[in-house]
């Protein structure tokens, strides 16, 4: 498996505390057959995207040198989780924050009083950049929750979607679920990520989780959320549709 949303890097953002908590990370993704991480650490303002790659990009060196040493087949690769403000107006370096240098961009909002004509906006912007916006847990936004069509719209308007594990287990709220499940039910998610912030809290354990997931979402689409679409994601590849459907709250 690929897991397209960690926070597995020490001492940038949130996520894991130190290196050993890194490592620990990248154990429990073996463990749990992940062996590919995408490491997305939090990107809060855009006017100083080269600062922050090139953070990134000597943490991931030391951790890749790390898991060398101890053997931990486990294989890291530079993204970023971009928060989406009015600052996107102003940004010039956005492909610099992209997955693996493709054209995908994982961006997160506002958990509050965003208006979804904000974020089509935003949205806007980003395509016109040329970039493919992944939208990262959107089940976790009220907007969303209160209005599944909105997610159907920006769906047909080529948007992609990263759900969280822990959502699609019940392990969040039960709205959080019943969003994640009926997307990824109906085939309107890309992806299934961990969003891992350390080895205890929302960790990456992901085979655990998956015992949680509901039985009726196919092993074909688990297949495509869990692997196919990250992997076309890390090679600049066009993601696999899947027959998607609409969605509407029950
Ligand atoms: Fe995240």
């Amino acid at each position: 498996m690929i897991d397209i949303h960690s926070h597995i890097l020490n001492n940038i953002d949130d996520g894991a505390r130190d290196l050993e908590a890194s490592l620990k990370m990248c154990r429990i993704a073996q463990e749990n057959g992940i062996d590919r991480i995408v490491a997305t650490p939090h990107v809060r303002t855009m006017d100083n995207a080269a600062a922050f790659t090139e953070k990134r990009d000597e943490r991931i060196r030391v951790l890749r040198e790390r898991l060398a040493e101890e053997s931990i087949a486990v294989e890291i690769f530079p993204g970023a989780e971009v928060f989406i403000d009015d600052d996107i107006f102003f940004a010039d370096d956005l492909t610099r924050l992209t997955i693996n240098s493709s054209r995908y961009l994982l961006v997160e909002f506002s958990f509050r009083n965003l208006r979804l004509r904000k974020i089509y906006e935003y949205l806007d912007e980003i395509v016109k950049t040329g970039l493919v916006p992944i939208i990262a847990h959107p089940e976790r936004y009220e907007y969303f929750q209160e209005d599944y069509d909105a997610v159907n719209s920006l769906a047909k308007n080529g948007v992609l979607f990263q759900l969280n594990a822990a959502s699609l287990a019940s392990l969040d709220g039960r709205r959080e679920f019943e969003l994640a499940y009926s997307m990824a039910y109906n085939g309107l998610a890309s992806f299934i990520g961990t969003d891992a912030h350390s080895p205890v809290h929302r960790s990456n354990n992901i085979a655990q989780m998956m015992q949680f997931f509901p039985a009726d979402i196919s092993p074909h689409k688990l297949e495509v959320m869990l692997h196919d679409s990250a992997k076309a994601v890390l090679a600049d590849e066009a993601v696999p549709r899947l027959g998607r459907k609409q969605i509407s709250r029950r």
